[in-house]
């Protein structure tokens, strides 16, 4: 073991004196004095500080390791009640997917969510009950998958990448092709169970305290630390006909989205990306896709084009592969894209949802992950199609929560996903995508288009104003309510612990 250096020691000791006080509140409790004292660590605060950003890193003054969610309403109790003369905020940790350092908490206490995840996962279904999966907050998508599966059921709406928190994605949205027919993942949810700034464990939903359940969903961790959360199930399929076409034409590439999101009888998922003509076609990083014809693939000159891909996947089993190949073909036939580019496989349903992950331990095993990662990502209104929309989006955003989106019913994410790994080009890469990102964020102010930030990144207070808009007091309301010390989310940047949150 290597001794830290004596920056550490010191916030080491500072965090002494909050564990004695800890140990101090908790007396009428001798297991919980012995399992939070035992619950704290400080060799891994360089790792808490850190994220899949790459660009900020500041460590707490401890680590915090729950073993139930009463740890979580203790510790932050604890804090809450030492008032104003503490400087010590709390962050939650999910897996520290983060891009602008929103799961840090400068010279405070990082809690690792998945120290609770051994609270195992339990699936209710019963004859006519909306089947539902009770899981623990720090969890990763992946094993409430691979735990549901085995009861023939699994989530409905998804992100990209599954080894995401159930409580991190929760606090943002999670949105991915099957948005359009489920709503995000924040519309999937049953009941939370919450400990909020003020240190109180309380479960909520639409019925009981539906205020704090809207909240928290969508929240950027700001009104509440989500222990459990309950995730609506359907029945598993358990094959995916996997689908990419390229356009040209922009203008077709959209139209094309819009009718497959609007249509009745339509595919399961549905995703577009932009081809950018660098690393090739089928090489992108977020799958591995295997297309069954790679002659015609590689007989595609897409030289010094930018191509659009839309990808889609429909599910089905086995008995009825028939019926779903014909409903993919008569889909097919109603598309615009470039004839010769239909690129099509078959894969398992766990292939399908888990498709980045093979691609992200390749750039792992090339060192290609730990880089920093400039992205960008935008809600854009698609201002053009509103007749059509009420129907689908209408009624799966809903605007009770805390997600910010635009003021349109329809609207496309567009996520700029760039890494930018120091080898090639040095600080070069990075400064080139976070210039681009700006040019994007100014040409959408001056051309009026009013575009939202998803996983949202400001620093200053009047653009998180704009960026909530009329949303804003309600914000402030419910901040007042639930963490009125700002003692949570701190990365976040929205409150300052200490500042008057109005
Ligand atoms: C490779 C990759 C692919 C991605 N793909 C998608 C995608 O397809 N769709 C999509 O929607 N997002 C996607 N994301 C973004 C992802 O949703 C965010 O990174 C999100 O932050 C989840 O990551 P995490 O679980 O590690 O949370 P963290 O980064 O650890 O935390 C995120 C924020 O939530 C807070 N938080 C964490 N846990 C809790 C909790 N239990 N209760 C309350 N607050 C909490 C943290 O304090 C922090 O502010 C992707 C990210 C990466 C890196
Ligand atoms: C929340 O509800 C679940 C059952 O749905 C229960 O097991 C749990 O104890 C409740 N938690 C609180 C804090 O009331
Ligand atoms: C575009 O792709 C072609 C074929 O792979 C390649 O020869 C060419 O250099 C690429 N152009 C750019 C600008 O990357
Ligand atoms: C939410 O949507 C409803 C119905 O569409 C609307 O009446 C209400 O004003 C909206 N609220 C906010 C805060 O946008």
């Amino acid at each position: 073991m290597k001794t830290p250096p004596p920056f550490f020691s010191l916030l080491k000791l500072a965090t002494a004196l909050l564990l004695g006080s800890l140990a101090m509140h908790t007396t009428d409790s001798d297991d919980v004095t012995f399992s939070l004292r035992d619950s704290l660590t400080f060799h891994d605060l360089l790792d808490a500080g850190r994220d899949f950003g790459h660009r900020y890193r500041l460590p707490p003054a401890a680590v915090f390791h729950p073993k139930s969610p009463s740890d979580v309403a203790a510790a932050v109790g604890h804090i809450f009640r030492m008032g104003r003369r503490s400087e010590l905020t709390v962050a939650a940790r999910g897996r520290g997917h983060s891009l602008h350092g929103q799961a840090q908490a400068p010279g405070g206490i990082v809690i690792q969510m998945g120290s609770l995840k051994s609270t195992l996962t339990r699936v209710h279904a019963g004859a006519g009950k909306v089947p539902y999966a009770d899981v623990a907050g720090g969890e990763l998508w992946i094993n409430l998958l691979r735990e549901t599966l085995k009861h023939g059921l699994a989530p409905r709406s998804w992100t990209d990448y599954l080894h995401l928190t159930v409580g991190g994605t929760l606090s943002n949205a999670g949105v991915s092709g099957q948005a359009f027919r489920h709503g995000p993942q924040i519309s999937n949810v049953r009941q939370l169970e919450v400990v909020t700034g003020r240190g109180e464990l309380l479960n909520c939903s639409e019925k009981e305290n539906p205020d704090l359940f809207h909240a928290a969903l969508g929240g950027l961790g700001q009104f509440g630390i989500i222990t459990r959360a309950q995730i609506v199930l359907e029945p598993a399929p358990k094959m995916v006909r996997w689908i990419r076409v390229l356009y040209e034409d922009f203008a077709a590439f959209t139209e094309d989205q819009e009718m497959l999101i609007s249509a009745e009888k339509t595919f399961d998922y549905v995703e577009g990306f932009v081809m950018v003509n660098r690393t090739g076609i089928l090489n992108n990083w977020r799958s591995s896709f295997y297309p069954q014809d790679p002659l015609r693939a590689a007989q595609f000159d897409y030289d010094g084009k930018t191509l659009f891909c839309l990808e889609m996947a429909k599910n089905f089993n086995p008995t009825a592969a028939q019926l779903a190949h014909q409903e993919v073909e008569e889909l097919l036939s109603r598309l615009r894209h470039v004839r010769s580019t239909v690129f099509q496989t078959e894969v398992t349903y766990v292939e399908f949802l888990d498709r980045v992950h093979a691609s992200a331990e390749k750039l792992r095993s090339k060192g290609l992950w730990e880089v920093p990662h400039p992205w960008l990502n935008l809600f854009v209104p698609a201002s053009r199609i509103v007749d059509f929309a009420g129907e689908v989006f209408g009624k799966i955003w809903d605007n009770r929560t805390s997600a910010v989106i635009p003021d349109e019913e329809i609207f496309y994410l567009v996520g700029f996903l760039h890494s930018a790994p120091p080898a090639d080009g040095g600080a070069g890469n990075l400064r080139r995508a976070l210039a681009q990102n700006e040019r994007i964020l100014s040409f959408c102010r001056s051309a009026g288009i009013k575009a939202k930030q998803y996983l949202p990144h400001y620093t200053i207070s009047s653009e998180w104003m704009t960026h909530f808009g009329l949303r804003w007091e309600t914000v402030v309301r419910r901040k007042m309510a639930y963490d009125p010390m700002a003692i949570l989310a701190p990365g976040q940047r929205i409150f300052q612990k200490g500042l008057s949150l109005s």
